[in-house]
C-alpha cells in the first residue's frame, strides 16, 4: 500500500471532517476545518486515494504550530502518525522554520509520546486551554527546535 502525503484541497474536507470527528473531544465543526484550510497550511496522508489522515499548521515567521493532526482510528498505531509528523517537519516546512510549537490534552499519552520521541520538550501547562463532554482539560505547550532554518 502506498502512502503519499500531498496538499489538502477542499474536496479532501468531507474525509477530513469525518477523521476529525473521530479523534477529538471537541472536534472542529466544517466551518473550522474550511478557514483553516484557507488560513493556514494544510496536508493530507492519503493510502489508495482515500484520506487517511491530516495535519494542519500555523507559520508565523520562523514558527510553525502544529493546529491539528489526526489519523483514522483503523490507521492509528503503525507509525503513520509519526511519518507524517516527520515528514513536515524534515520535509515540508523547513526552510524558514527555527522553531515548532503545538499544544496536547494533558490525558493525551499516544501524543505526548510521539511528540517526545520527536524531540518536542514540554515549555509549559495552559490551565483549562480544552473545552469537552468531560469538562475543562489543561494542555501542555509544548516545542522542538530545529535549528537554523
Ligand atoms: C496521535 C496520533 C496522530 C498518532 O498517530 P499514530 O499513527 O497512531 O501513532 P504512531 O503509530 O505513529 O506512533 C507514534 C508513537 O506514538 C506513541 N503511541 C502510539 N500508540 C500508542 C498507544 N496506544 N499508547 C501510547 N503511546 C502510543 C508511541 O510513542 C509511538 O511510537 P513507537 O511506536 O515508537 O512506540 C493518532 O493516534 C491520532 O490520530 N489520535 C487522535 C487524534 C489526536 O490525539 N491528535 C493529537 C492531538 S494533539
Amino acid at each position: 500500500m502506498k502512502n503519499t502525503l500531498r496538499i489538502m484541497t477542499p474536496d479532501d474536507l468531507a474525509q477530513v471532517f469525518a477523521i476529525e470527528q473521530v479523534s477529538h473531544p471537541s472536534p472542529w465543526p466544517m466551518k473550522g476545518l474550511q478557514e483553516s484550510l484557507q488560513n493556514h497550511v494544510a496536508y493530507v496522508l492519503e493510502q489508495d486515494g482515500a484520506v487517511i489522515g491530516f495535519a494542519f499548521v500555523q507559520r508565523i515567521l520562523d514558527e510553525a504550530h502544529l493546529l491539528d493532526i489526526a489519523l483514522a482510528p483503523s490507521h492509528r498505531g503503525k507509525g503513520l502518525g509519526r511519518e507524517l509528523l516527520r515528514q513536515l517537519m524534515d520535509e515540508v516546512l523547513v526552510s524558514g522554520v527555527t522553531i515548532w510549537f503545538l499544544e496536547v490534552r494533558v490525558s493525551n499519552v499516544t501524543a505526548i509520546s510521539l511528540y517526545q520521541s520527536l524531540g518536542y520538550n514540554e515549555l509549559s501547562l495552559r490551565r483549562n486551554y480544552y473545552d469537552g463532554p468531560e469538562g475543562k482539560e489543561d494542555a501542555l505547550l509544548m516545542a522542538c527546535s530545529t535549528g537554523m532554518g
